[in-house]
């Protein structure tokens, strides 16, 4: 039986640290485990140039010296923005971004698909300027796949992207790079397993251990509520199968997103599962799930920097199988508190 795991450092992919005073408990904990982490822009108000795409990370960078982590992991954490895809960008703003290396990815939100993405794209196929620039650039272009239509079931607005949206966008610009971001559904990882090289998705700890059920059933769970919303088990059950595979198209996106536990225990809870503390235990114990530890470590920290065509880490980090309860909450912003993904429960592993 395997009970020490010793990975490349992982990175982050797909992940949220908010800004102001957030930063001070979410970049620590993010830079305690990653080393690049791909910051999502979906700050109020969103990240939409280059130049305050290199302000965030600045902001981010400050919180980084401020912290009591190691001056190890603090020289090894490397932040990477993203601009969020308005209405309005241009040609010339992909341009910048690239020009001032600051910038990794583009990410698209469909206007109104999840937290604070009321300045998302309304007309997609509108922005194919902003698609062929990035097209002939290699700048990623990160995808929310759900569509927003009132009439779409929220269980089906995966589906129906892919249909309605995301081939469109494939068959107009057939080599941009794509990642489809925190995968749910059956039908998204053969979707991207039907595509090629340039088509790559992420997958959340919360989608490989949960289904709908643990959301729901014996009541409201709000700390399982995220978006894209947990699916039926035979889409975690692909979701599993497709990560554990070793197919380099589907690599780690924690796509950690800290609410104040208040705003979830509410009457109209925000989505998002603050996963960024336990995201390698938790990715553990998806993989031996399905006895595939030894694919792990591609998974975690090699698959996703191939992608992004960037040199896998030199520094390393352990797992041991020894149990660990995961704390109720976390101090947060101004005395308020932050649950983390199965509080107060038992992880087989644990990062040391
Ligand atoms: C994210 C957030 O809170 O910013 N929430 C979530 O449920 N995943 C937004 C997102 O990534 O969709
Ligand atoms: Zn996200």
């Amino acid at each position: 039986m395997t009970t020490t795991l010793t990975l490349i450092q992982p990175d982050d992919w797909h992940i949220h640290l908010r800004d102001g005073a957030a930063l001070s408990t979410t970049v620590p904990h993010a830079a305690a485990s990653f080393n690049r982490v791909i910051c999502m822009p979906n700050l109020v108000p969103p990240v939409k140039t280059t130049a305050e795409a290199i302000a965030y990370r600045e902001r981010i960078l400050a919180a980084l010296s401020n912290s009591d982590i190691t001056n190890e992991r603090k020289a090894g954490f490397d932040p990477r923005m993203v601009l969020y895809l308005t209405d309005h960008t241009s040609a010339d703003d992909i341009k910048m971004a690239v020009e001032s290396g600051v910038v990794s990815a583009v990410k698209l939100y469909p206007a109104g698909a999840t937290t604070n993405s009321a300045d998302g794209v309304t007309d997609i196929l509108g922005r194919a300027p902003v698609f062929e620039a990035m097209q002939k650039y290699g700048l990623p272009l990160l995808v929310h796949g759900e569509v927003t239509h009132n009439n779409v079931d929220i269980f089906d607005r995966e589906k129906r992207f892919l249909d309605d949206v995301l081939s469109k966008i494939i068959a107009n610009f057939p080599a941009l790079k794509i990642v489809m971001e925190h995968i749910t559904t059956a039908d998204a990882a053969d979707f991207c397993l039907a595509q090629g090289d340039n088509i790559a998705a992420t997958i959340t700890p919360q989608h490989l251990l949960f289904n709908r059920n643990h959301l729901l059933v014996g009541g409201v769970k709000p700390h399982y509520y995220c978006l894209p919303i947990l699916k039926r088990a035979n889409h975690q059950q692909r979701l599993l199968e497709v990560a554990t595979s070793g197919n380099p198209k589907f690599f780690i996106g924690t796509d950690s997103a800290p609410h104040a536990t208040h705003t979830k225990e509410s009457a109209c809870g925000c989505a998002g599962c603050y996963s960024a503390v336990h995201a390698l235990p938790l990715y553990a114990a998806a993989f031996e799930s399905m006895n595939a530890l030894d694919k792990l470590e591609n998974f975690t920290s090699v698959f996703g920097a191939r992608f992004y065509g960037l040199p896998v880490n030199t520094s390393s980090i352990t797992l041991i199988k020894k149990e660990q309860t995961i704390p109720e909450s976390y101090p947060y912003l101004d005395g308020k508190s932050l649950t983390p993904l199965l509080a107060g429960q038992t992880l087989a592993w644990q990062q040391v």
